[in-house]
Order: C-alpha cells, then structure tokens, then sequence
C-alpha cells in the first residue's frame, strides 16, 4: 500500500497505486506527495487585497457549482449521470473548503443544500459547460496575477481541474445522447 497526500487540497490517499488525480479535488497526479513531505504550514499564507478578493470570488464560485451538481445529482431517474454530477459536486465542495481555508473564512452554511435546477439533462450538462470553462479562466488568470506562490499553486492546479470537467461534460453529453453545440 501507498499513502500519498495531495498539496492542494491536503487530504491523504491509501491505495496500492498512486492515482492519476487526487480523488478529492481532482487535482493532477504531480501534486500527490509522500505524507511526510507535506509542509504543515503550507496554507498559512499572507495575501495581497488582490488575492483575498480573488479567493472570495472563487469561494462563491464553488459554492455556487457545487450546489448546481448537487440539483442534478438529484434526478433520481439517471443513476449513472446523477452519480457523476454527485462526485463533481463533492469535488467542487473540496475547492470551496480549500479556498476558505486560505482567506481564513468559514465556508457558506449552505454549501451542501442543492440548487433548483432543470430537468433537462442536456441543458444542465451545457450549462455545466458554461460554469467550468468559466471557473477555468478565472483561476488561470487568478494565478497569473498572485505574487504568493501557494496562491499562485493552488488557483493554476484548480484551473487544471475545472479543464477536466469540461472533457468530462463532453463524455456525459454523449451518455445523454445530447446535441454538440
Ligand atoms: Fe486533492
Ligand atoms: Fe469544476
């Protein structure tokens, strides 16, 4: 067995391979680190007014994708795509924590209350599209702008993440069997 932690969100992984992203925050597999290298302080950080305001921007960000993958992972009628939006709903969940962590704020009371939201599987799915290529750019030029380096490593790793869900709504618009835009 391994135990390996991840840098970014910080939580540690047993398993008998090291995984090709973290399973909680999906960050990718260069940020899996052996749990004696990870630094305990690695999240005391001193931000900038540009970096907090950054960091409050993506808190409600997340907080409001993770309650939109919430709503759709409550259609009972799609097990396989309602398990997804579940696991991404969690994921996002993670970035929330992590983003509140580093400004020092406690997370939003109803991070874990879904989002009214459409029954239409491919409107969701191209929403969800909108949503993440959305969180992707806002953190690649979030980390362009930090002078922190945590920051900086934590917004471009997430940036990666949201990137993925993109791929991963192209792979769930075909289960669906929705139209390409
Ligand atoms: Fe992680
Ligand atoms: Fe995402």
């Amino acid at each position: 067995m391994k135990m390996v932690r991840c840098r970014i969100c910080g939580e540690t992984y047993l398993g008998s391979e090291i995984p090709s992203h973290c399973p909680f925050c999906g960050a990718h597999r260069d940020h899996l680190i052996s749990a004696e290298e990870y630094p305990a302080d690695i999240n005391d950080v001193q931000l900038t007014e540009v970096e907090r305001a950054d960091l409050e921007t993506s808190i409600e960000l997340e907080r409001s994708n993770t309650r939109f993958y919430l709503g759709m992972a409550q259609h009972k009628s799609e097990h396989v795509l309602s398990s997804t939006y579940k696991r991404l709903g969690k994921v996002e969940a993670e970035h929330c924590e992590l983003f509140c962590e580093l400004a020092g704020v406690d997370e939003p009371e109803d991070l874990s209350v879904p989002m009214e939201v459409s029954d239409d599987w491919c409107a969701n799915i191209a929403e969800s599209v909108e949503r993440e290529k959305r969180a992707a750019s806002l953190y690649h030029q979030f980390a362009a702008r930090a002078t922190n380096e945590r920051i900086r490593e934590v917004f471009s790793a997430v940036s990666a993440v949201e990137a993925d869900h993109i791929e991963l709504d192209g792979v769930t618009a075909d289960y669906a069997g929705c139209e390409h835009a």
